[in-house]
């Protein structure tokens, strides 16, 4: 049995989740393919849990559901993350800290943090990855350790994985779909329901799908965000976001989306990359029945190659669970081999 001691740094939704899934699936893991994960640290903002023998990862879930993570007995007061991941004795960072793409912090010193000192990252966190792609890539590569993120791009539907492993003979010529979770929710409610655009949105937030600042989602940044990721790590472009063309969803209203409805068609946030061109966030009509229609909280790809042709893919683009299948099918696949 292979032991992995792994750090997850940000225990939001997407890093509670993240220790509830591994607590969930460790027994299934570990007679499957022989790896044990165990949590031995978890950073907050405000102090950190390290215990070298390893944390009931569903004990803390539970605490930070109550709001009591400085209760657990391994709490410490205001030692910061970057020490956390400095001094513990881990070989892996799940970072699910917050997005920021102004400067990609705190996401960003984390990682740096962890390559350096020879550990291996998965994330959800797209900020670190919009703006310092290279970067983070070439510093894991000189340190001999993995830098995976499919979390970060659609939730739980598979691009990355799907590109780097079963499409690995394509070249991928364009990229287009629904990528942001929340963005779908309220078009699809509004559309569906009637709705107006603040109920929805704030019920999305109730869903935890919006990002901690809903701004991201609504007005295309999310969205771009992941565009720049997909073109950076499977087209092998060199675009941040300010490359990007972003228009969001505010001002679309009811009676849009009503009048599309009439004549057979949906308004859709869609990011698109066509031949290697300017990523590109708009909301576009797109026909009920067509493979990019897809509603709910649900996120969309459509890729074409020049061998399989176009492939689609969907699934859950956004879910603390959801968003850990992402996650731990990152941490088998380094340990796997
Ligand atoms: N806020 C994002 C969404 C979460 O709604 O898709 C997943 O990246």
């Amino acid at each position: 049995m292979k032991k992995v001691r792994i750090l997850i740094i940000g225990f939001g939704v997407i890093g509670s989740g993240v220790a509830r899934a591994i607590s969930e699936k460790r027994e299934f893991i570990s007679d499957k393919y022989g790896i044990d994960f165990e949590v031995v640290g978890i950073g907050e903002r405000d102090g950190c849990i390290v215990c070298p023998e390893g944390i009931d990862a569903m004990e803390a879930y539970k605490l930070k559901q109550d709001g009591t993570l400085n209760k657990h007995p391994c709490w410490k007061d205001g030692v910061s993350s970057i020490d956390l991941i400095k001094g513990a004795n881990a070989d892996i960072v799940i970072e699910a800290t917050p997005t920021n793409i102004n400067s990609g912090e705190p996401g960003l010193s984390h990682m740096m943090a962890a390559f350096n000192t020879k550990k291996h990252v998965v994330t959800s966190n797209k900020g670190p990855l919009t703006i310092a792609f290279q970067k983070l890539k070439k510093t894991a590569e000189k340190n001999g350790v993995q830098f995976r993120f499919e979390a970060a791009v659609g939730g739980a539907m598979p691009v990355l994985n799907l590109v780097r492993e079963t499409l690995q003979a394509n070249e991928i010529l364009s990229i287009e779909g629904i990528l942001n979770g929340t963005c779908n929710y309220i078009l699809t409610r509004m559309s569906t329901e009637g709705l107006p655009y603040e109920h929805v949105l704030s019920e999305a937030q109730e869903l935890g799908i919006a990002e901690a600042d809903p701004t991201y989602d609504v007005d295309g940044i999310d969205t771009a965000c992941k565009l720049v990721i997909l073109a950076n790590a499977i087209l092998g472009m060199n675009v941040s976001y300010k490359d990007a063309d972003v228009t969001g969803i505010t001002q679309i209203s009811p009676g849009a989306l009503k009048l599309a409805s009439d004549d057979g068609y949906v308004i859709k946030l869609i990011g698109e990359i066509k031949d290697r061109n300017r990523p590109r966030v708009a909301p576009r009509l797109v026909p009920k029945d067509h493979p990019l229609a897809v509603g709910g909280t649900l996120n969309v790809i459509s890729l074409r190659t020049d061998l399989a042709g176009e492939i689609t893919v969907t699934g859950k683009g956004a879910g603390a669970i959801e968003t850990s299948s992402s996650i731990l099918s990152d941490l088998i696949s380094i340990y796997k081999a």
